[in-house]
């Protein structure tokens, strides 16, 4: 179900008065960036995992056939790796109107390479949105992806599309990798 949680987001603010503001993103955030922002380095959250489980009914997908896109489940001791950049306060209206479909800003210590840390925000879509869809088979959420196509365009580029920014970044994430070739055998 399509849901609009950019309302919620905007009481949801935590840094808008510092002159700015790390964001984490560990799904499309990695590879599409077009909003403005000052700095990105690869970054680490910890006690998260990456999944395909929330629906996309406005980029990846539609109302009548939703497509799947990534949102993190906490596990204990794992470590997700993606991309934090450093924004000005006023980038979140964008971001906010981007992650409408479900997330929420969420605070979270974010750690660089360097051994440094940050506190900042993560969009992040919890089990009990109405967009989420949860786990399912392999092959049906490669399926599902696989047919799915959205404003933003097919819901397959999506996942190719993250599944090479890791690459990049030399992340391996064994449920991302195992449905990318899910879809390439179908
Ligand atoms: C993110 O990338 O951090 C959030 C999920 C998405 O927009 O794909």
């Amino acid at each position: 179900m399509l849901i609009d949680t950019t309302a919620i987001n905007q009481q949801r603010n935590h840094f808008d008065d510092s002159a700015d503001i790390w964001v984490f993103g560990y799904g499309s955030l990695i590879w599409k960036a077009d909003f403005a922002y000052l700095e990105r380095r690869s970054a680490y959250i910890t006690g998260w995992e990456r999944r395909f489980w929330q629906g996309s009914h406005d980029h990846r997908g539609t109302l009548s056939a939703p497509g799947r896109v990534v949102t993190l489940t906490p596990v204990e001791g794992a470590i997700c790796h993606g991309m934090a950049y450093r924004i000005t306060p006023d980038t979140l209206a964008p971001l906010d109107h981007r992650e409408k479909n479900g997330y929420l800003r969420e605070i979270t210590p974010m750690h660089f390479a360097d051994g440094s840390q940050a506190q900042g925000l993560v969009y992040m879509a919890t089990e009990d949105n109405p967009a989420f869809l949860g786990p399912a088979p392999l092959d049906a959420m490669a399926l599902q992806i696989a047919s799915a196509v959205g404003p933003s365009g097919p819901n397959r580029d999506y996942l190719t599309n993250l599944a090479s920014a890791l690459r990049d970044l030399q992340v391996d994430d064994a449920h991302i990798f195992a449905l990318e070739q899910q879809l390439h055998r179908l």
